[in-house]
């Protein structure tokens, strides 16, 4: 006899893969229709590896047939579980859906350029983007994104983000007077981040990408504490030195429970504006291997071109002025992968959210206590 309750009974005899329970009793099973000699069935599971699926489908059909069923159709479903708190419990920024954190071992590889030419890329393709630029030593997010000199509206004891290439932008350059600059100790880091968080007045943002101060530090250890990191990007150039710093950004996210997204290899070959072809200059293509070993992936190689720099200068990011540009192709694709890394990473529920025990006093760097170095 086929109908609901016999399945439902028979798929009692299916043990998820690796475990003695059987699918029923962990639960996985969402629906069960039966109709003559036709059931469907449609299951959840939580793993991501396709062999699970693979026997589970296996076994589920065999089980129906010993029912006398002919035609099975199962679908299997993952649910969505993005990490909903920071790796203290916290979220003082739950509007916000997903966070990217984009670091890079030292200064000057191009990490602001990458973040800039990135977040627009996403937002032109469809996402509501924020890009925060919490590098306190040297804002220069309002430059590239062309917006110096603009002063962000308050309301009331918030700040509303400014508005620049789609996307709502918001920088410590954008709050202090030119040329003014700040001696920041660690406890005024902290409670810099936490205000940009927190009294500034994001959107519904489906990503607010967030330009690091290099190095692996305080901002970085109170932004994991502060809000779910999604995800985390290096940004790098070619030359093995390089690689040496971004190893160290990328063992500073692992410490901080925080998922890699990938790598940016930046300044990767030169188009020479004069032929269009590509040269070698620091090198290219060697982040691959760095990759691997962190089991990421490569988003993109960002080649050297003069337009980079004077978009970058003249707050007119490449990707949104020069669309046709190769350039520009090659940070829209990277945007898409790292969108795609996004999606995954929400889909298998994120890293654990396992709590980071402070092991240092707030105010004191991790990394000068032997933290990430
Ligand atoms: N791929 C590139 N080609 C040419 N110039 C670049 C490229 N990437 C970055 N630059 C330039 O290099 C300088 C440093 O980049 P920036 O993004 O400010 O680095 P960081 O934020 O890592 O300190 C800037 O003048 C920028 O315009
Ligand atoms: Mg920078």
């Amino acid at each position: 006899m086929l109908n609901v309750e016999s399945v439902k009974e028979k798929l009692k005899e299916v043990i998820y893969p690796g475990f003695t329970k059987s699918i029923v009793d962990f639960g996985f099973v969402k629906d069960i229709e039966a109709a003559k000699d036709a059931v469907y069935v449609e299951i959840e599971i939580t793993s991501s590896a396709p062999e699970v699926e693979a026997q589970l489908r296996d076994d589920i059909t065999k089980k129906l047939e010993l029912l006398g069923a002919k035609r099975i159709d199962i679908v299997v479903k993952k649910p969505k579980m993005p990490r909903e708190t920071s790796s203290h419990g916290k979220n003082i920024a739950p509007q916000i859906k997903n966070f990217v954190m984009v670091s890079s071992g030292k200064g000057g590889v191009g990490k602001s350029t990458t973040t800039v030419n990135l977040a627009i890329a996403t937002a032109m393709q469809g996402k509501k983007v924020g890009l925060l630029d919490a590098d306190i030593y040297g804002p220069n997010i309002p430059r590239m994104m062309g917006i110096v000199g603009k002063r962000p509206e308050v309301v009331g004891n918030k700040v509303k983000p400014i508005e620049a290439y789609g996307i709502e932008v918001m920088s410590m350059g954008s709050l202090m007077e030119e040329g003014q600059s700040l001696i920041w100790r660690g406890a005024m880091i902290m409670k810099a981040i936490q205000q940009f968080l927190q009294d500034i007045m994001w959107s519904d943002l489906d990503v607010l990408f967030i330009d690091m101060p290099p190095g692996t530090g305080d901002a970085q250890l109170t932004l994991a504490q502060s809000v779910p990191v999604t995800s985390g990007i290096s940004v790098t150039t070619p030359q093995k030195v390089s690689l040496d710093d971004t190893a160290r950004s990328l063992d500073m996210f692992k410490k901080l429970h925080i998922p890699i997204a990938g790598i940016v290899e930046n300044m990767s070959g030169f188009i020479c504006p004069g032929d269009g072809k590509e040269y070698d200059i620091f090198g290219k293509g060697t982040s691959a291997a760095l990759a691997k070993a962190y089991d990421t992936v490569v988003l993109g190689e960002i080649p050297i071109e003069p337009a980079i720099r004077e978009g970058g200068d003249e707050g007119k990011p490449i990707v949104y002025h020069q669309p046709s540009s190769e350039t520009a192709k090659r940070y829209m694709k990277a945007a898409e992968q790292l969108w795609n890394q996004i999606e995954k990473i929400n889909e298998e529920g994120g890293v654990s959210n396992e709590a980071i025990q402070p092991t240092t006093p707030p105010g004191v760097s991790a990394c000068s206590t032997g933290g990430c170095h």
